[in-house]
């Protein structure tokens, strides 16, 4: 099988950090580098964060590099509250010693889609340095295959506003920069934008359940996702009444990976880059303005699937063996009516309002 060539722009960010745990244990993929970008923390600490999961997974043969340090115009807003002052959940791992991060990502970015070819990028974070790439070396992209990136919302409530999801949201002026060229610069007019929005990582909720399986199957990977994500699942409780966390970036990664794991639709995109609706995506699905379809949404996912992807690559388990487990673990939702019993029943499975809890 030949490996899917990949750069990861990402902000990690905890689940940045699942995204790239996936990544590093899928063979179909050939990781050239990872980008870091300012949002969920400084691109410094991101940095840093980015070697932890590399070395983890002892792999510092992967270089990491600096890329913007704020986005193209507004201030600069992180996500600390939601990833820690140290972007990792406040685990405070101790920084990596062996290797350094380098320094300058846009030229890392120009020079290998200008050098090589069929190389993609699954963007997790504000795509500051993908506009910035644009702008610098709008001739660069030759090489470019794909471009995945975990950001937007389609029909789903917003996450930094009513109406708009947090990469978006924190660099407006990035995102439209990048819609746009899909639809103007002729290295990128026959490509789409795989937009992996909040419509369908809102369904993929790692619960405390899952995270008991994962550190039975491997301690040593399972503590280290339990020890990274339990701020993030008291964050979630405390906002939103969730028993788990929702981890955004590695459906896109996975997505990249197998594209069975989300449907959706293609459509004109851009971002509201000003007002009271700053950063919303606005998705022409019934295309109004007739112009190109420069993105495809993806709108549908299954947790069921997503999961047993991300077990059996992360923990090498057999995936009838995940499947197996996962029929016990995961609340199947259903919208079947609550049926009329006549008497009371003491099967072990109950229907209850929200799905069937076996
Ligand atoms: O809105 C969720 C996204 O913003 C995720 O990529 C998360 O890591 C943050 O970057
Ligand atoms: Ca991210």
């Amino acid at each position: 099988m030949n490996a899917k060539k990949v750069i990861i722009d990402c902000d990690p960010g905890i689940d940045d950090a699942l995204a790239l745990l996936l990544a590093l244990h899928a063979p179909e993929l050939e990781i050239l580098g990872i980008t870091i970008v300012c949002g969920n923390v400084p691109t410094t600490q991101g940095a840093e964060n980015a070697l932890k999961v590399l070395q983890f997974a002892n792999r510092l043969d992967i270089p990491v590099y600096l890329g913007e340090a704020k986005p193209l115009q507004r201030d600069y807003v992180d996500a600390m509250d939601t990833h820690g002052s140290d972007g990792l959940g406040e685990t405070y791992l101790p920084n990596v010693t062996q290797t350094r991060p380098h320094k300058d990502a846009i030229s890392f970015l120009a020079k290998t889609l200008s050098q090589q070819t069929k190389v993609s990028i699954i963007a997790l974070g504000p795509l500051t340095n993908i506009a910035r790439l644009l702008q610098k070396y709008p001739n660069c992209l030759t090489g470019l295959d794909e471009f995945v990136t975990m950001g937007g919302n389609f029909k789903s409530h917003g996450n930094c506003s009513p109406v708009a999801e947090y990469n978006y949201w924190c660099d407006p002026d990035a995102a439209k920069e990048v819609y746009e060229a899909f639809t103007y610069n002729p290295l990128l007019k026959q490509k789409q934008i795989h937009m992996i929005g909040l419509d369908v990582t809102r369904k993929i909720v790692l619960t405390p359940n899952l995270i008991t399986y994962m550190k039975f199957l491997s301690p040593r990977i399972g503590n280290f996702i339990q020890t990274i994500t339990q701020f993030y699942i008291d964050f979630h409780w405390k906002q939103e009444g969730i028993l788990g966390c929702v981890i955004n970036d590695p459906l896109a990664v996975a997505y990249f990976i197998d594209r069975s794991l989300c449907h959706g639709f293609s459509a004109y995109t851009t971002i509201e880059t000003e007002g009271i609706c700053i950063g919303q995506t606005v998705v022409d699905a019934y295309d109004f303005w007739k112009k190109e379809k420069n993105s495809y949404i993806l709108t549908q996912t299954d947790i069921f699937r997503f999961m047993e992807f991300f077990i059996t690559k992360v923990f090498a388990v057999p995936s009838d063996t995940t499947r197996q487990m996962l029929q016990q673990i995961l609340v199947v939702h259903t919208d079947a009516p609550l049926p009329q019993i006549s008497q009371p029943c003491f099967s072990s499975v109950q229907t209850c309002e929200r799905g069937v809890v076996l």
